[in-house]
């Protein structure tokens, strides 16, 4: 049975791959600080949780010494554009410089392969849609240049020690297990689905629409969601080809399908039957005005074959998370 150290486990793509890692028979150990992680995303019964910082070396070298790995999945990071533009000491301290700590670890104690949780971010604006692998990288603030500086280690990790990765750059990931078990919680929340379905719900003031004067066809944002069901997917796909021998690269996840976000409200009220309380804002800084994956590498490659492409069932399973969370609370 395969041992998997996963950093960022009790986050909320990190708690889906835990889950699939699981059912998938591996045995998994969590690394997570707990800093934006729910330590309620783990069912512990099914995965060790150690509480930590991937940023401390000797925590590493112990967890290292203690068992041996077959492979290393890397979640744990900061993930707000607009706070990295204000902060970006504190996203280059924790995407790069722990990553960096982490990456000499490995090296150290012989441990690989390593999946990497890169981002659409690293492109900036795009020059062409979809985006495929190809596209040139120029992040336009410091959480995608943070991303792109660690894509930019493990090539060279890889050229000088060996160390295989795949780094796999999610477009906007959403929705929740099928289950309804587990599901998306960051404190603040800033994703759009969530914080149109808790409109709905009456949980939180109504949705801003951060501008309608972007160059799309009904001038709000246009993204592409991806089912995080279908992320985690993904990696159990990465880690197989590393495990196969295959060389480092990297991988675009999306659906290829692009949603404005007066399109995500339509469906969040076709799903629910409500209407989604909203008001018109200005822009929010940082904000591409469309970012759509071109993934045919990941499934002619990968052999991934996303199952919950279409943005109602991703609005439909958010909704059930939704509901249950807001009848625990
Ligand atoms: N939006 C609103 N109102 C809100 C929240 C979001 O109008 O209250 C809009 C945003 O302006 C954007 C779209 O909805 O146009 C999606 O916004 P999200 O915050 O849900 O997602 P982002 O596209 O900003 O960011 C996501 C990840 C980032 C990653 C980025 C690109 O959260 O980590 O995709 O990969 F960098």
């Amino acid at each position: 049975m395969p041992k998997l150290l996963v950093i960022g486990g009790a986050g909320y793509i990190g708690g889906h791959m835990v889950s699939q890692l699981v059912k998938a028979g591996h045995h998994v150990v969590v690394l997570d600080d707990l800093s934006t992680g729910f330590q309620t995303a783990i069912d512990e019964s099914h995965a060790q949780l150690v509480v930590g910082d991937v940023g401390d070396r000797n925590l590493l070298n112990a967890l290292f010494k203690a068992d041996r790995y077959d492979g290393v999945l890397h979640f744990a990071s900061l993930i707000q554009v607009g706070e990295s533009v204000v902060k970006p000491a504190r996203y280059y301290r924790s995407n790069v410089a722990n990553t960096l700590t982490l990456l000499e670890a490995m090296v150290e104690h012989d441990v690989g392969p390593l999946i990497f949780s890169s981002t659409a971010a690293v492109f900036g604006e795009p020059e062409y849609s979809p985006i495929d692998e190809a596209h040139r990288q120029a992040p336009i603030n410091p959480y995608g240049a943070s991303k792109y500086m660690v894509e930019r280690m493990l090539e060279d990790f890889d050229h000088a020690y060996g160390l295989k990765s795949v780094a796999l750059r999610y477009f906007n990931a959403a929705g929740a297990d099928p289950s309804g078990q587990i599901g998306e919680r960051h404190d603040p929340e800033t994703h759009l689905i969530p914080l149109a379905l808790h409109a709905v719900l009456g949980a939180r003031p109504p949705l801003k629409v951060f501008g309608r004067d972007y160059p799309t066809p009904d001038g709000t944002c246009v993204r592409d969601y991806i089912h995080v069901t279908d992320l985690a997917e993904a990696h159990l796909r990465a880690l197989e080809y590393l495990w196969a021998g295959k060389p480092t690269t990297r991988f675009n996840l999306g659906n290829g399908n692009g949603f404005s976000v007066q399109e995500v409200l339509n469906a969040v009220e076709r799903v629910t039957g409500q209407r989604v309380p909203y008001e018109d804002a200005p822009r929010r800084g940082g904000d591409p005005a469309n970012l759509v994956a071109d993934s045919r590498a990941a499934k002619s490659v990968l052999g991934w074959c996303p199952q919950y492409g279409e943005l109602d069932t991703i609005v439909e399973h958010a909704w059930a998370w939704e509901q249950k969370r807001v009848k625990l609370t």
